[in-house]
Protein backbone atom coordinates (compact mmCIF):
# COMPACT_ATOMS: atom_id res chain seq x y z
CA UNK A 1 0.00 0.00 0.00
CA UNK A 2 1.64 3.51 -0.47
CA UNK A 3 1.26 6.17 1.93
CA UNK A 4 1.63 9.35 0.72
CA UNK A 5 3.87 11.00 3.30
CA UNK A 6 2.04 13.72 5.23
CA UNK A 7 2.49 17.61 3.59
CA UNK A 8 3.72 19.47 6.32
CA UNK A 9 1.62 22.69 7.76
CA UNK A 10 2.53 26.00 6.36
CA UNK A 11 3.62 28.26 8.98
CA UNK A 12 0.92 31.59 8.88
CA UNK A 13 1.99 34.71 10.87
CA UNK A 14 0.24 33.18 14.07
CA UNK A 15 1.97 30.25 15.37
CA UNK A 16 -0.72 26.79 15.35
CA UNK A 17 1.32 25.85 18.91
CA UNK A 18 -0.58 29.24 20.12
CA UNK A 19 -3.96 27.65 19.67
CA UNK A 20 -3.29 24.28 20.21
CA UNK A 21 -2.82 25.51 23.85
CA UNK A 22 -6.18 26.76 24.18
CA UNK A 23 -9.63 24.78 25.33
CA UNK A 24 -12.33 24.41 23.36
CA UNK A 25 -14.50 26.28 24.90
CA UNK A 26 -11.97 29.95 24.73
CA UNK A 27 -11.20 28.14 21.22
CA UNK A 28 -15.24 27.94 19.84
CA UNK A 29 -15.73 31.26 21.26
CA UNK A 30 -12.72 32.58 18.52
CA UNK A 31 -13.80 30.86 15.50
CA UNK A 32 -17.39 32.48 16.23
CA UNK A 33 -15.31 35.54 16.22
CA UNK A 34 -13.49 35.37 13.43
CA UNK A 35 -16.21 34.03 11.30
CA UNK A 36 -18.58 37.06 12.45
CA UNK A 37 -15.10 39.32 10.77
CA UNK A 38 -15.10 37.62 7.95
CA UNK A 39 -18.76 37.25 7.20
CA UNK A 40 -19.81 35.82 3.52
CA UNK A 41 -16.41 36.33 2.65
CA UNK A 42 -15.86 32.98 4.18
CA UNK A 43 -17.49 29.90 3.38
CA UNK A 44 -16.64 26.49 6.40
CA UNK A 45 -17.53 23.04 4.44
CA UNK A 46 -17.76 20.06 6.95
CA UNK A 47 -17.56 16.43 5.57
CA UNK A 48 -20.56 14.31 7.54
CA UNK A 49 -18.04 12.31 9.43
CA UNK A 50 -15.71 15.32 10.72
CA UNK A 51 -16.28 15.65 15.15
CA UNK A 52 -19.28 17.61 16.24
CA UNK A 53 -17.07 20.37 17.50
CA UNK A 54 -15.90 21.21 14.47
CA UNK A 55 -18.96 20.49 12.41
CA UNK A 56 -20.73 23.03 14.84
CA UNK A 57 -19.03 25.70 13.11
CA UNK A 58 -19.22 24.50 9.37
CA UNK A 59 -21.67 26.58 7.20
CA UNK A 60 -22.82 23.48 5.44
CA UNK A 61 -22.62 20.00 5.82
CA UNK A 62 -23.01 17.33 3.40
CA UNK A 63 -21.71 13.98 1.73
CA UNK A 64 -18.82 14.09 -0.37
CA UNK A 65 -21.64 14.92 -3.53
CA UNK A 66 -23.07 17.25 -1.71
CA UNK A 67 -20.01 19.56 -1.10
CA UNK A 68 -19.14 18.84 -4.60
CA UNK A 69 -22.53 20.33 -5.50
CA UNK A 70 -21.89 23.03 -2.93
CA UNK A 71 -18.57 24.04 -3.89
CA UNK A 72 -19.54 24.10 -7.40
CA UNK A 73 -22.44 26.76 -6.69
CA UNK A 74 -20.70 28.83 -4.04
CA UNK A 75 -21.28 32.69 -5.39
CA UNK A 76 -20.08 35.49 -2.79
CA UNK A 77 -17.42 33.42 -0.84
CA UNK A 78 -13.26 33.78 -1.50
CA UNK A 79 -12.23 31.52 1.11
CA UNK A 80 -13.56 27.83 1.48
CA UNK A 81 -11.94 26.58 4.49
CA UNK A 82 -12.56 22.59 4.12
CA UNK A 83 -12.85 20.44 7.48
CA UNK A 84 -12.52 17.39 5.14
CA UNK A 85 -9.81 15.47 3.73
CA UNK A 86 -7.37 16.41 0.95
CA UNK A 87 -9.33 14.76 -2.26
CA UNK A 88 -12.62 16.94 -1.22
CA UNK A 89 -10.46 20.56 -0.62
CA UNK A 90 -8.86 19.41 -4.18
CA UNK A 91 -12.43 19.12 -5.70
CA UNK A 92 -13.50 22.18 -4.25
CA UNK A 93 -10.80 24.28 -5.17
CA UNK A 94 -11.02 22.70 -9.17
CA UNK A 95 -15.48 23.57 -8.97
CA UNK A 96 -15.18 26.62 -7.40
CA UNK A 97 -12.66 28.15 -9.72
CA UNK A 98 -13.76 27.14 -13.03
CA UNK A 99 -13.53 28.93 -16.15
CA UNK A 100 -17.60 30.03 -15.75
CA UNK A 101 -17.08 30.79 -11.80
CA UNK A 102 -14.29 32.94 -12.63
CA UNK A 103 -15.99 35.08 -15.86
CA UNK A 104 -18.96 35.11 -13.04
CA UNK A 105 -16.80 36.91 -10.38
CA UNK A 106 -14.71 38.93 -12.60
CA UNK A 107 -11.55 36.98 -12.41
CA UNK A 108 -11.67 36.77 -8.53
CA UNK A 109 -10.17 33.25 -7.19
CA UNK A 110 -11.44 31.52 -4.46
CA UNK A 111 -8.80 30.14 -2.00
CA UNK A 112 -9.56 26.94 -0.34
CA UNK A 113 -7.66 25.54 2.64
CA UNK A 114 -7.43 22.79 4.56
CA UNK A 115 -7.33 23.14 8.15
CA UNK A 116 -4.35 20.56 8.48
CA UNK A 117 -2.50 19.12 5.87
CA UNK A 118 -2.26 15.98 6.89
CA UNK A 119 -5.94 14.97 6.52
CA UNK A 120 -5.39 12.51 3.76
CA UNK A 121 -7.52 9.50 2.71
CA UNK A 122 -5.34 6.19 2.58
CA UNK A 123 -7.75 5.14 -0.11
CA UNK A 124 -6.63 7.58 -2.30
CA UNK A 125 -3.50 7.08 -1.51
CA UNK A 126 -3.54 3.78 -2.99
CA UNK A 127 -4.23 4.97 -6.69
CA UNK A 128 -1.09 7.02 -7.55
CA UNK A 129 -1.63 7.99 -11.17
CA UNK A 130 1.59 6.16 -12.05
CA UNK A 131 0.40 2.95 -11.13
CA UNK A 132 -2.70 3.80 -12.80
CA UNK A 133 -1.04 4.90 -15.99
CA UNK A 134 0.79 1.90 -15.75
CA UNK A 135 -2.37 -0.21 -15.19
CA UNK A 136 -3.96 1.23 -18.41
CA UNK A 137 -1.19 0.38 -20.45
CA UNK A 138 -1.18 -3.04 -19.75
CA UNK A 139 -4.60 -3.35 -19.97
CA UNK A 140 -4.38 -1.76 -23.40
CA UNK A 141 -2.21 -4.23 -24.46
CA UNK A 142 -5.33 -6.98 -23.67
CA UNK A 143 -7.75 -5.13 -24.79
CA UNK A 144 -9.13 -1.93 -26.42
CA UNK A 145 -9.28 0.61 -23.65
CA UNK A 146 -10.79 3.18 -26.54
CA UNK A 147 -14.12 0.94 -25.54
CA UNK A 148 -12.81 0.95 -21.42
CA UNK A 149 -14.43 3.93 -19.60
CA UNK A 150 -12.32 4.89 -16.52
CA UNK A 151 -14.35 5.81 -13.43
CA UNK A 152 -12.72 7.09 -10.37
CA UNK A 153 -14.59 7.50 -6.96
CA UNK A 154 -14.22 10.93 -6.22
CA UNK A 155 -11.91 9.44 -3.34
CA UNK A 156 -8.86 10.11 -5.60
CA UNK A 157 -6.45 12.61 -6.26
CA UNK A 158 -7.09 15.31 -8.90
CA UNK A 159 -4.08 13.88 -11.34
CA UNK A 160 -6.43 10.49 -11.48
CA UNK A 161 -9.71 12.87 -12.07
CA UNK A 162 -7.61 14.20 -14.47
CA UNK A 163 -6.65 10.93 -16.09
CA UNK A 164 -10.47 9.91 -16.36
CA UNK A 165 -11.48 13.39 -17.83
CA UNK A 166 -8.31 12.56 -20.71
CA UNK A 167 -9.81 9.26 -21.46
CA UNK A 168 -13.09 9.41 -21.83
CA UNK A 169 -14.17 8.64 -18.24
CA UNK A 170 -15.81 10.13 -15.25
CA UNK A 171 -16.04 10.61 -11.35
CA UNK A 172 -18.69 9.09 -9.44
CA UNK A 173 -19.40 9.62 -5.53
CA UNK A 174 -21.12 6.64 -3.24
CA UNK A 175 -24.47 8.71 -4.15
CA UNK A 176 -24.53 8.60 -8.08
CA UNK A 177 -22.32 5.36 -8.78
CA UNK A 178 -24.81 3.52 -10.35
CA UNK A 179 -26.23 6.02 -12.32
CA UNK A 180 -22.71 6.91 -13.49
CA UNK A 181 -21.50 3.18 -14.11
CA UNK A 182 -24.80 2.97 -16.03
CA UNK A 183 -23.46 6.07 -18.34
CA UNK A 184 -20.25 4.51 -18.63
CA UNK A 185 -21.69 1.68 -20.23
CA UNK A 186 -23.90 3.40 -22.43
CA UNK A 187 -20.17 4.60 -23.91
CA UNK A 188 -18.24 1.27 -23.73
CA UNK A 189 -17.92 -2.16 -23.36
CA UNK A 190 -16.19 -2.35 -19.64
CA UNK A 191 -15.17 -0.02 -16.96
CA UNK A 192 -12.25 0.45 -15.07
CA UNK A 193 -13.17 1.05 -11.40
CA UNK A 194 -10.54 3.07 -9.10
CA UNK A 195 -10.12 3.08 -6.31
CA UNK A 196 -12.15 1.45 -4.19
CA UNK A 197 -12.91 -2.12 -5.40
CA UNK A 198 -15.57 -2.12 -2.48
CA UNK A 199 -17.98 0.63 -4.28
CA UNK A 200 -17.12 -0.39 -7.26
CA UNK A 201 -18.16 -4.36 -6.87
CA UNK A 202 -21.32 -3.60 -4.80
CA UNK A 203 -22.59 -1.11 -7.25
CA UNK A 204 -22.28 -3.65 -9.94
CA UNK A 205 -23.11 -6.68 -8.39
CA UNK A 206 -26.71 -4.85 -7.96
CA UNK A 207 -27.01 -3.73 -11.61
CA UNK A 208 -26.71 -7.57 -12.04
CA UNK A 209 -22.99 -7.82 -13.52
CA UNK A 210 -21.46 -11.13 -12.60
CA UNK A 211 -18.51 -11.92 -10.02
CA UNK A 212 -16.96 -13.76 -12.15
CA UNK A 213 -16.62 -10.46 -14.39
CA UNK A 214 -14.90 -7.96 -12.17
CA UNK A 215 -11.14 -9.39 -11.84
CA UNK A 216 -9.39 -6.88 -9.25
CA UNK A 217 -6.37 -5.08 -10.33
CA UNK A 218 -3.67 -5.39 -8.03
CA UNK A 219 -0.78 -2.70 -8.88
CA UNK A 220 2.02 -4.67 -6.89
CA UNK A 221 1.53 -7.77 -8.83
CA UNK A 222 4.16 -8.48 -11.53
CA UNK A 223 2.09 -8.38 -14.86
CA UNK A 224 -1.82 -7.58 -15.55
CA UNK A 225 -2.66 -6.71 -11.87
CA UNK A 226 -2.28 -10.75 -11.34
CA UNK A 227 -4.64 -11.52 -13.97
CA UNK A 228 -4.84 -13.83 -16.95
CA UNK A 229 -5.16 -12.02 -20.05
CA UNK A 230 -8.59 -14.17 -20.78
CA UNK A 231 -10.05 -12.80 -17.21
CA UNK A 232 -9.10 -8.97 -18.67
CA UNK A 233 -10.37 -10.28 -22.11
CA UNK A 234 -13.97 -11.90 -19.96
CA UNK A 235 -14.06 -8.30 -17.43
CA UNK A 236 -17.23 -5.85 -17.41
CA UNK A 237 -15.71 -4.31 -14.52
CA UNK A 238 -11.66 -4.51 -13.53
CA UNK A 239 -11.69 -3.31 -10.15
CA UNK A 240 -8.31 -1.47 -8.47
CA UNK A 241 -7.58 -3.09 -5.41
CA UNK A 242 -7.86 -0.19 -3.28
CA UNK A 243 -10.17 0.31 0.10
CA UNK A 244 -11.32 2.74 2.77
CA UNK A 245 -9.68 1.57 6.19
CA UNK A 246 -12.76 2.34 8.24
CA UNK A 247 -15.47 0.61 6.39
CA UNK A 248 -13.39 -2.60 5.81
CA UNK A 249 -13.32 -2.91 9.37
CA UNK A 250 -16.86 -4.33 9.18
CA UNK A 251 -17.79 -7.98 8.97
CA UNK A 252 -20.08 -10.18 8.34
CA UNK A 253 -19.59 -11.67 11.69
CA UNK A 254 -20.85 -8.17 13.36
CA UNK A 255 -23.84 -8.39 11.33
CA UNK A 256 -24.82 -12.14 12.26
CA UNK A 257 -24.07 -10.97 16.35
CA UNK A 258 -26.48 -7.84 15.94
CA UNK A 259 -29.18 -10.14 14.43
CA UNK A 260 -28.60 -12.37 17.14
CA UNK A 261 -28.56 -10.32 20.41
CA UNK A 262 -31.15 -7.88 18.95
CA UNK A 263 -33.99 -9.49 17.22
CA UNK A 264 -35.47 -7.06 14.22
CA UNK A 265 -32.50 -5.11 13.82
CA UNK A 266 -31.85 -3.49 10.94
CA UNK A 267 -28.12 -3.28 9.30
CA UNK A 268 -27.72 -0.15 7.30
CA UNK A 269 -24.42 0.19 6.06
CA UNK A 270 -22.41 2.09 3.36
CA UNK A 271 -21.29 0.79 0.39
CA UNK A 272 -17.25 1.21 0.88
CA UNK A 273 -17.96 -2.07 3.15
CA UNK A 274 -17.13 -5.50 1.80
CA UNK A 275 -19.46 -7.26 -0.21
CA UNK A 276 -19.86 -9.99 2.74
CA UNK A 277 -21.53 -7.20 4.41
CA UNK A 278 -23.04 -5.50 1.98
CA UNK A 279 -25.14 -8.46 0.30
CA UNK A 280 -26.47 -9.27 3.98
CA UNK A 281 -27.30 -5.74 5.14
CA UNK A 282 -31.17 -4.49 5.28
CA UNK A 283 -30.00 -1.11 3.25
CA UNK A 284 -26.98 0.03 1.81
CA UNK A 285 -26.38 3.58 0.42
CA UNK A 286 -24.23 6.85 0.79
CA UNK A 287 -23.83 8.80 3.82
CA UNK A 288 -26.37 10.88 2.98
CA UNK A 289 -28.81 8.03 2.24
CA UNK A 290 -27.80 6.46 5.59
CA UNK A 291 -29.22 10.07 7.40
CA UNK A 292 -32.02 9.42 5.17
CA UNK A 293 -32.76 6.07 6.12
CA UNK A 294 -32.25 7.19 9.42
CA UNK A 295 -34.75 10.40 9.62
CA UNK A 296 -37.63 8.54 7.72
CA UNK A 297 -37.78 5.63 10.04
CA UNK A 298 -40.73 5.30 12.35
CA UNK A 299 -39.69 5.93 16.14
CA UNK A 300 -38.30 2.20 18.23
CA UNK A 301 -36.26 1.16 15.25
CA UNK A 302 -33.54 -0.58 15.63
CA UNK A 303 -30.29 -0.09 13.78
CA UNK A 304 -26.47 -1.34 13.54
CA UNK A 305 -24.81 0.76 11.41
CA UNK A 306 -21.57 0.37 9.78
CA UNK A 307 -20.03 3.50 8.67
CA UNK A 308 -18.04 6.18 10.16
CA UNK A 309 -17.84 6.37 14.15
CA UNK A 310 -18.70 10.42 14.22
CA UNK A 311 -21.51 10.07 11.75
CA UNK A 312 -23.49 7.77 14.25
CA UNK A 313 -23.08 8.50 17.83
CA UNK A 314 -24.16 12.03 15.72
CA UNK A 315 -27.16 9.92 14.32
CA UNK A 316 -27.63 8.78 18.16
CA UNK A 317 -27.37 11.79 19.62
CA UNK A 318 -30.16 13.72 17.00
CA UNK A 319 -32.56 10.21 17.14
CA UNK A 320 -33.22 8.95 20.65
CA UNK A 321 -36.47 8.12 19.73
CA UNK A 322 -34.83 5.21 18.13
CA UNK A 323 -32.14 2.36 19.01
CA UNK A 324 -28.99 3.09 17.40
CA UNK A 325 -26.04 0.90 17.24
CA UNK A 326 -22.41 0.91 15.94
CA UNK A 327 -22.28 -2.10 13.91
CA UNK A 328 -18.27 -3.08 15.09
CA UNK A 329 -17.15 -3.44 18.30
CA UNK A 330 -13.96 -1.43 17.84
CA UNK A 331 -13.71 1.92 16.63
CA UNK A 332 -13.92 2.68 13.39
CA UNK A 333 -13.32 6.07 12.23
CA UNK A 334 -11.68 8.15 9.55
CA UNK A 335 -8.43 9.24 11.48
CA UNK A 336 -7.18 11.86 9.19
CA UNK A 337 -10.48 13.57 9.04
CA UNK A 338 -10.18 13.53 12.79
CA UNK A 339 -7.02 15.65 12.84
CA UNK A 340 -9.13 18.28 11.96
CA UNK A 341 -9.82 20.36 15.08
CA UNK A 342 -10.84 23.22 17.11
CA UNK A 343 -7.13 24.49 17.03
CA UNK A 344 -6.67 24.41 14.03
CA UNK A 345 -9.61 25.95 12.81
CA UNK A 346 -9.46 28.88 14.88
CA UNK A 347 -5.47 29.20 13.60
CA UNK A 348 -6.52 28.85 10.08
CA UNK A 349 -9.52 31.63 10.26
CA UNK A 350 -7.07 33.40 12.82
CA UNK A 351 -4.21 33.64 9.77
CA UNK A 352 -6.66 34.60 7.19
CA UNK A 353 -7.75 37.56 9.54
CA UNK A 354 -4.18 38.68 9.74
CA UNK A 355 -4.15 38.38 5.64
CA UNK A 356 -2.21 35.27 6.00
CA UNK A 357 -3.30 32.26 4.10
CA UNK A 358 -2.38 28.85 5.69
CA UNK A 359 -2.73 25.37 4.13
CA UNK A 360 -3.85 26.51 0.82
CA UNK A 361 -5.15 24.12 -1.72
CA UNK A 362 -4.14 24.99 -5.12
CA UNK A 363 -4.30 22.12 -8.43
CA UNK A 364 -2.02 22.89 -11.34
CA UNK A 365 -4.51 24.17 -13.68
CA UNK A 366 -3.92 21.28 -16.18
CA UNK A 367 -4.61 18.80 -13.95
CA UNK A 368 -7.09 21.07 -12.87
CA UNK A 369 -8.67 21.65 -16.41
CA UNK A 370 -9.13 17.67 -17.11
CA UNK A 371 -10.41 17.14 -14.07
CA UNK A 372 -13.03 19.37 -14.46
CA UNK A 373 -13.94 17.51 -17.46
CA UNK A 374 -15.00 14.17 -15.29
CA UNK A 375 -16.55 16.25 -13.06
CA UNK A 376 -18.65 18.04 -14.94
CA UNK A 377 -19.89 14.60 -16.61
CA UNK A 378 -20.62 13.13 -13.13
CA UNK A 379 -22.57 16.71 -12.35
CA UNK A 380 -24.40 16.26 -15.36
CA UNK A 381 -25.55 12.49 -14.82
CA UNK A 382 -29.10 12.57 -13.79
P1 LIG B 1 -19.68 9.75 0.90
O1 LIG B 1 -19.47 11.07 1.47
O2 LIG B 1 -19.80 9.80 -0.61
O3 LIG B 1 -20.77 8.94 1.50
O4 LIG B 1 -18.32 8.91 1.10
C1 LIG B 1 -17.91 8.53 2.33
C2 LIG B 1 -16.49 8.74 2.50
O5 LIG B 1 -15.74 7.84 2.72
C3 LIG B 1 -15.99 10.07 2.42
O6 LIG B 1 -14.64 10.01 2.42
FE1 LIG C 1 -10.86 8.04 3.01
FE2 LIG C 1 -12.29 6.18 4.27
FE3 LIG C 1 -11.65 8.46 5.53
FE4 LIG C 1 -13.45 8.44 3.56
S1 LIG C 1 -13.64 7.44 5.53
S2 LIG C 1 -11.77 9.90 3.85
S3 LIG C 1 -12.58 6.88 2.20
S4 LIG C 1 -10.21 6.88 4.80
Amino acid sequence: MLIAPPLSNSQGKLPLADFKKQSNADLAVQIGQLKRELGSKLLILGHHYQQDEVIAHADLTGDSYQLSQLAAASRDCRYIVFCGVHFMAETADILANRPEKLTERKEAQVTVMLPDMAAGCSMADMAAIRQVEDAWEQLGEVVRTERMIPVTYINSAASLKAFCGRNGGIVCTSSNAAAVLRWAFERGDRVFFCPDQHLGRNTALKMGIDADQMPVYDPYAETLGGNTPAAIENSRVVLWKGHCSVHQMFTAAHVAQFREKIPGVRILVHPECPREVNDIADVSGSTSKIIQTVQQAAPGTKWAIGTELHLVNRLKAQHPEQEIHFLSPVVCMCATMYRIDLAHLAWTLANLVEGSVVNPIKVDSEVAHHSLVALERMLDVK
